[in-house]
């Protein structure tokens, strides 16, 4: 199989100055689990220029997802940006990731903790019709610095609930929690000070996170991913170790800094 296939770009949205997202074409044999993610770039010298994205779009959908920050010196993203419908853009044959909610021990209420772009891998995994019979309740945590930044939010706060399969499956499980630091919104905080102090669960009508009921899946910065992975652990949580072993949250380890 070719390292990477040339797909076409279908769709473009800029949310704001500094988000966007795209669709592409997707090859019938690209299979890969809501969670995954993928090489993606562009043609260059002497060889392409790819980066790993998490995967938007769900394994059932025909289409390919991305959602992406627009990083005025990033080498790929400074490109990337300038995309239209038509161009070509190359994907990568191998996706992986430990993100997956195979890795996750059973549980009542998942939480879906994001900040900024980390959010792509979840819009992939609330599609999962899997997820929903697993959970009673699917938490999807967005934070981030401004409310522009807030992609996907009128998808997610409604778009999702009306969709022609998922709707009513999803109806009465999945909550939507946007939060933003610096301007005011109804939500207002990080993730961790929010989960600390009672706030986010007591919002959302839910006892305080709590390892005997609740999975977590986290993807963030760095720094969000450690401040997340202390405080889940400080509450008794167990990160899963690697691919194919379950744990009460997981991580993608390939964003963490190394
Ligand atoms: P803050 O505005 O207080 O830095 P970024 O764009 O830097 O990735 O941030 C996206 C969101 O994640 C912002 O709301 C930011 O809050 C928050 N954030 C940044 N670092 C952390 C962290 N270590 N733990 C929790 N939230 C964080």
């Amino acid at each position: 199989m070719a390292k990477y296939a040339t797909e076409t770009v279908t769709e473009v949205k800029h949310w704001n100055d500094t988000l966007f997202s795209f669709k592409t074409t997707r090859d019938d044999g690209l299979r890969f689990r809501n969670g995954e993610f993928i090489m993606i770039g562009l043609e260059d010298e002497p060889r392409p220029l790819m980066r790993a994205y998490s995967i938007a779009s769900s394994n059932f959908d025909e289409y390919l997802e991305f959602y992406s920050i627009k990083a005025p010196n990033g080498a790929l993203t400074s490109r990337l940006q300038h995309l239209k419908i038509g161009d070509d853009v190359l994907i990568g044959s191998k996706p992986t990731g430990t993100l997956v909610p195979d890795d996750l021990r059973p549980g009542k209420h998942l939480f879906l903790f994001a900040t900024g772009t980390g959010l792509a891998p979840f819009l992939s995994i609330i599609k999962d019709p899997e997820v929903y019979e697993r959970f009673e309740k699917v938490v999807v945590f967005h934070g981030v610095r401004f409310l522009s930044e807030l992609g996907y939010y009128d998808w997610l706060s409604e778009g999702l609930k009306n969709h022609e399969y998922l709707g009513e499956l999803i109806s009465d499980k999945l909550c939507y929690y946007p939060a933003v630091t610096r301007e005011p919104f109804r939500n207002q905080g990080r993730l961790t000070d929010l989960v600390k102090s009672g706030k986010l669960c007591k919002d959302l009508g839910l006892p305080q996170l709590n390892p005997e009921t609740d999975r977590a899946m986290v993807c963030g910065s760095p720094a969000m991913l450690q401040d997340t992975c202390d405080m889940l652990n400080e509450l008794g949580f167990e990160i899963s170790p690697k691919i194919g072993v379950q744990g009460d949250y997981v991580i993608e380890r390939a964003f963490v800094e190394r």
